[in-house]
């Protein structure tokens, strides 16, 4: 897969948010991080490619095509292989999400719980516009400002304290369409 066929097939990266994540770089840190990740696989280098994911998307955001095609070398792979598995897990994510990301749980208990409702009311505050969002490629919407971005995510486990969300790596528990702005408020230093 040439570069060219490989942007064309990564989704468009740029978004508000773009702005609080680090253009993807090679740096020795990272060398070094992804070798010792990859020694845990003397087997096979190419059980590696989840935990060079990982490691990408924390230090960048985001998985971009130059990220793939790193992490391809790393592994002697072809970068057609990595984006397979960037495409079929839907905690990759393909564009730079907002300084704070929240993941709105949608499975039955939470749905029934108003995640909805409460997707609803975070975009609402958030100025986010899902119109172009919830497709597989697109799951992601960010706000004008960079600083929200919102994805509706699977069960994540705490059916019985429905509806829940993740907001970076925070969990949080029985946020009601009320509790809102009480959310987004712990994520916006006063004035
Ligand atoms: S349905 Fe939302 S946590 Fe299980």
């Amino acid at each position: 897969m040439s570069h060219s066929n490989l942007e064309d097939s990564v989704a468009s990266p740029e978004t508000p948010g773009s702005k609080f994540y680090p253009p993807f770089a090679v740096t020795a840190e990272l060398e070094a991080e992804a070798d010792a990740r990859i020694s845990h696989y003397p087997e096979s280098k190419r059980a590696a490619t989840l935990p060079l994911l990982h490691i990408v998307q924390h230090h960048f955001g985001y998985i971009s095509a130059p990220s793939i095609e790193w992490v391809a070398a790393k592994l002697s792979i072809e970068p057609i292989k990595v984006l397979e598995v960037v495409t079929f897990y839907p905690g990759f994510r393909q564009s730079a999400p907002g300084k704070f990301h929240i993941r709105v749980c949608r499975t039955l208990s939470c749905a029934m719980g108003g995640s909805y409702e409460l997707m609803d009311r975070l975009c609402e505050l958030t100025g986010i516009d899902r119109s172009a969002s919830d497709s597989h490629h697109h799951p992601i919407a960010v706000s004008p400002c960079g600083k929200f971005s919102v994805e509706f995510a699977e069960c994540l486990a705490s059916c019985g304290s429905a509806p829940v969300c993740l907001v970076n790596d925070d969990f949080h528990e029985g946020v009601a369409v009320g509790k809102a702005e009480e959310l987004l408020a712990k994520y916006t230093p006063q004035a």
